[in-house]
């Protein structure tokens, strides 16, 4: 549904509400704010490099070099939608980081249902969409010693009071909860959900690994059953969605009937444009 209702919200997020909300959260305690930096990703692994703590949140009202995965922009005007980059230590191998971006993703259409009902997949692997038009986006970027992670940077950038069908410049179809509903959220309110749910997921999943969460995110995820074609590196690659793995693989049937683990690539889904 699209709509011309305009946000009253237009204003900068209340660091005190979020701050209140969060409460015990570990995620409270060191939230950066920037009306404008380049990229909160940017900035959360400059932080991460001077030794910033787990749990720091960097936030921004506008980015001049948001980025996706595949040297992607990411454009989003300010003061409507979400911006912001989670620093995490988890110890863990470098491949284990696939299970990360997965529980964020959940975390996310979790946050997103509670607070305005709307049901939203997961495009594997970092794709937040409803029906063929994206919500959202994650970036996750590592840095990784002898395969030991030294940190993560889990990026999310959220459509929320943003009315795209009034935007000049999209790069792919683009929904956001306000142009779904007609109505505006708050957005401190919706990130503290994302985060205190990312935050139970994250401590579970480090105490007893992601398998718990594995049907959770094939039943969330809006590939599976699909067919699709996968660009990577080493080229191309046709074939059916079967499931994501425990480790947060895409597993697909290729057209000689075989199974074959997909870890990373850009996934098209017939019908869908590229995001
Ligand atoms: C994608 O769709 O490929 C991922 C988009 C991720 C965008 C977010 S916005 C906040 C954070 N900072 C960035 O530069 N990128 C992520």
């Amino acid at each position: 549904m699209q709509t011309e209702v305009i946000p009253s919200e237009n204003k900068g997020l209340d660091l005190s509400t979020l701050r209140k909300g969060l409460g015990q959260s570990f995620f409270a305690a060191n939230i950066v704010f920037h009306k404008l930096t380049d990229s909160t990703n940017n900035l959360a692994k400059k932080l991460a490099a001077k030794g910033a703590p787990e749990g720091t949140v960097v936030l921004a009202e506008m980015q001049t070099a948001g980025r996706g995965r595949m040297e992607r922009r990411w454009l989003s005007p300010g003061y409507v939608n979400l911006l912001f980059s989670l620093l995490l230590r988890p110890p863990m191998k470098a491949e284990q980081v696939f299970g990360l971006t997965m529980l964020f993703a959940l975390a996310s259409i979790d946050g997103v249902k509670e607070e305005s009902g709307l049901e939203s997949r997961i495009k594997w692997p970092n794709d937040l969409y409803i029906g063929r038009k994206k919500l959202g986006g994650i970036l996750t970027e590592l840095s990784v010693r002898s395969n030991d992670v030294e940190y993560v940077v889990l990026g999310l950038g959220l459509n929320v009071n943003w009315n795209p069908a009034g935007e000049g410049v999209i790069l792919y179809p683009s929904t956001s909860i306000l142009a779904e509903t007609g109505r505006v959220v708050s957005r401190e309110r919706l990130l503290i959900r994302v985060l205190k749910m990312f935050e139970s997921y994250y401590r579970q999943a480090l105490r007893g690994g992601t398998d718990e969460f594995y049907e959770k995110w094939n039943e969330r995820s809006m590939l599976l059953g699909k067919r699709v074609k996968i660009k990577a590196a080493g080229g191309n690659m046709c074939g059916n969605a079967s499931r994501v793995d425990r480790s947060g693989a895409l597993i697909i049937v290729d057209d000689s009937g075989q199974e074959q683990k997909v870890v990373c690539g850009d996934v098209s889904v017939l019908g869908i444009q590229d995001g």
